[in-house]
């Protein structure tokens, strides 16, 4: 049993998703008690700031990013007691020196947490490594990107790799800190009426769509270099469909669950030109609110895709047949994440003079912004028809949020930060699964670039390009709306 860490010490403590995430996240674990009260967290970024100038960006992002009625002010004095700052240079070997000498006493565990461009993955690993600061009590987390193609991220995870073992090494990919993303386990391994059912018998495809109203966000290099393929499918994709093809594992353990998911990932069959649709997008209207297109928003021509819609298949005995197909976009006409099953239809319809044909059931799995599972069935309309039974789609509806109205919705990284500070990898993406995904996602690029596929141009606001559609109407779906 790992145990916990008395020291996290924060790259990147100035950036943005310090201050949108990890600082309110780590003052939601310390407000409700799930981090040691003497838990000493370091800051450490270029600029030169004291202690105090850093308390006081901290405190000016939790002023921004709590919601009013979680900021007691309290509670956010002792939390900021908890932060030190340390500037650094991660190019010189003296500024870990110092850093190692800013820290002290490590020996309770150190837990890293590396939020900077990945070029100073390298440069940071070595650093770390020479001032003492990667020995066995120490592991470190990677925020994405991990590279940007299979070859990169073999770069990054060998650095990392020289100084820290395979379990030593935390690797983020924040859809697995969501609820709703764990409870897809849940869903799947705790309840024994779906398992039956959960194959290429029982279902027909399956259909995962991540979409989103925003459009660059300021993040114009990153995301023009990036693409959607690269920001979204290889990782928060990828892993909502290993988690729904994966077989259960033996345990709810680190080693098992993701040897379950690598082994879905290197099914996945190489996708061809006709299971592939990317898009960019232009001008329209998101919201009732009109909006540029991409190169306006981006100030020059550019041909990166900001949607993407695939057909996979998971080539093992369990998914034979069964299409899975994957859609993400910025500025789609909603903000939704969601997973559907659509079942199998009855093998024979004793209703059919009267209802045609039946409906099949459907499995809505939403993620966000709300969070239910939503079970469609067929069922008879009241009456007292004399010609039959008149029969309807009505929802069985869970909503989790209902459901558990009491408990606090958190945001993902506190669940992450946790498990990095408790060392507990669950929930973190191992070396074997990210270098799965990136060489799925090279092949289509490969594709791309030999035919020389440029992107679809789609309205902002509305859910891509129309060659999406036909993409699975051509195999009689529709994508649910
Ligand atoms: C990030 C991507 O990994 O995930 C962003 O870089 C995207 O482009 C974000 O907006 C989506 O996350 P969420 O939690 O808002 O669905």
């Amino acid at each position: 049993m790992p145990t916990s860490s008395s020291t996290l010490l924060l790259f990147g403590a100035t950036g943005d998703l310090a201050k949108r995430m990890l600082l309110p996240s780590l003052y939601a674990l310390h407000e409700d008690g799930l981090i040691a009260e003497d838990l000493r967290i370091f800051g450490t970024a270029r600029s030169a700031l004291s202690d105090d100038e850093y308390r006081e960006i901290a405190r000016e992002a939790l002023d921004e990013y709590l919601p009013e009625d979680r900021k007691d002010e309290a509670k956010i004095a002792t939390f900021l007691g908890h932060l030190r700052y340390q500037s650094l240079d991660a190019s010189t070997l003296e500024g870990f020196d110092d850093l190692a000498a800013r820290l002290g006493d490590i020996s309770g565990g150190l837990a890293i947490f590396l939020s900077t461009a990945p070029f100073l993955f390298e440069p940071t690993i070595r650093g770390l490594q020479s001032a003492g600061l990667a020995g066995e009590n120490v592991r470190i987390g990677l925020e994405k990107p991990l590279g940007n193609d299979l070859a990169s991220s073999r770069v990054i995870n060998d650095a990392v790799a020289s100084a820290f073992d395979e379990d030593r090494i935390f690797r983020i990919d924040h859809y697995l800190g969501k609820e709703t993303v764990q409870n897809l386990m849940a869903l799947r391994f705790a309840n024994a009426m779906f398992e039956p059912l959960w194959n290429a018998n029982g279902i027909d495809h399956v259909e995962i769509t991540i979409g989103e109203t925003v459009g660059l966000e300021g993040r114009n290099a990153f995301y023009d270099e990036t693409g959607a393929l690269r920001d979204m499918v290889q990782n928060h994709m990828l892993q909502l469909l290993a988690l729904i093809a994966m077989e259960p594992p033996a345990d709810f353990d680190a080693t098992s669950v993701r040897d379950e998911k690598v082994k879905v990932l290197r099914c996945l069959r190489p996708v061809t030109a006709e299971e592939m649709v990317h898009g960019q997008y232009a001008g329209g209207a998101v919201g009732g609110e009109v909006v540029g297109s991409y190169t306006d928003d981006l100030g020059e021509p550019s041909d990166t895709e900001t949607f993407v819609a695939l057909k996979a298949h998971v080539e093992n005995w369990r998914w034979q047949g069964v299409p899975f197909y994957l859609r993400t976009g910025k500025r789609m006409a909603e903000r939704r994440s969601e997973i559907v099953i659509q079942f199998k239809c009855v093998p024979h319809n004793i209703f059919a003079e009267r209802g045609g044909k039946l409906a099949a059931n459907r499995l809505v799995i939403r993620l966000q912004p709300e969070e239910h599972v939503r079970l469609m069935v067929m069922a008879k309309e009241p009456g007292m028809d004399r010609d039959g039974v008149t029969l309807r789609e009505v929802p069985l509806d869970l909503s989790l949020t209902q459901a558990f109205s009491k408990a606090r919705r958190r945001i993902a990284y506190e669940r992450l930060l946790l498990d990095l500070v408790d060392g507990d990898p669950t929930l973190f993406v191992r070396r074997d699964e990210v270098e799965a995904q990136w060489k799925w996602i090279d092949a289509i690029r490969a594709v791309w670039s030999k035919e020389a596929i440029a992107p679809k141009s789609y309205s902002a606001g509305s859910w891509g390009p129309s060659a999406s559609v036909a993409l699975t109407e051509r195999d009689g779906v529709s994508w649910h709306e």
